[in-house]
């Protein structure tokens, strides 16, 4: 079964699925730190968004594994840990341009797709209910007004010890989510059966209550 969360940057999918899916018991995927990895693997190589060649050649030979250590996400990119790493500010800044590859969305996909074919998962993202997974059971779109986004994207980074302003964080959010949803292959974009959760106002508590009372509904349906 898969339970697809989709919505622009931080709009609470990852904590949220990340708790959906333990409390299911699911396995939690968030394809966002997939296309980190590879804008990760780029900048290290030296590797220009236009070589398309270098490119395949770097998808041909990545591995990612997302692993759950002692309840902690631990991303790991050809066996190396880099967890903190994909989520620098120069990841951050390239990402979107990375991911608007047509290569690069073909691997993480088919990757995706394989991870789900062995196991239940919540898997998060941009385009999940849209093309990745257009059957699954259940879609849910999460958004949340755009200083709320900031002040969250604030405290994560904090957390990594970055500090930034929260009228710097406006103007990167607003960037990747005209970017993301601009592109032409697979923009972000709610999914027509999608439910819709605006999260300004809600609690992670909350917003974790609601799917999972909406799937739980469903089920004895
Ligand atoms: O969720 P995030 O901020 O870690 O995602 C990083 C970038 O990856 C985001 O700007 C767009 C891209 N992305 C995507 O194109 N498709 C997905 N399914 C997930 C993320």
């Amino acid at each position: 079964m898969i339970i697809a969360i989709d919505g622009p940057a931080a709009s609470g999918k990852s904590t949220t699925a990340k708790i959906v899916a333990e409390k299911l018991g699911f396995t939690y995927l968030d394809t966002g730190a997939m296309y980190r990895c590879v804008t990760l693997a780029m900048i290290n190589a030296g590797i220009h968004v236009s070589n398309t060649k270098q490119i395949n050649d770097l998808l041909e030979n990545i591995s990612i594994d997302l692993l759950d250590k002692n309840g902690k996400l631990q991303i790991m990119m050809n066996n190396l840990d880099v967890s903190d790493d994909i989520r620098s500010g120069k990841v951050t800044e390239n990402v979107s341009a990375v991911s608007a590859l047509k290569n690069v969305r073909e691997a993480m996909v088919k990757m995706q797709r394989n991870i789900a074919s062995k196991t239940n998962c919540v898997m998060e993202g941009r385009d999940i209910g849209t093309v990745v997974f257009p059957n699954a059971e259940y879609k849910f779109y999460l958004s949340a007004d755009s200083v709320v986004r900031a002040e969250r994207r604030q405290r994560d980074l904090l957390a990594l010890g970055d500090e930034k302003s929260i009228q710097e964080l406006i103007e990167d959010i607003n960037r990747r989510d005209e970017y993301d949803s601009s592109r032409e292959i697979s923009p972000l974009k709610k999914a027509e059966d999608a439910i819709d959760i605006n999260t300004t106002d809600l609690t992670i508590d909350g917003q974790v209550s609601k799917i999972i009372e909406i799937v739980n509904k469903q089920k004895t349906k």
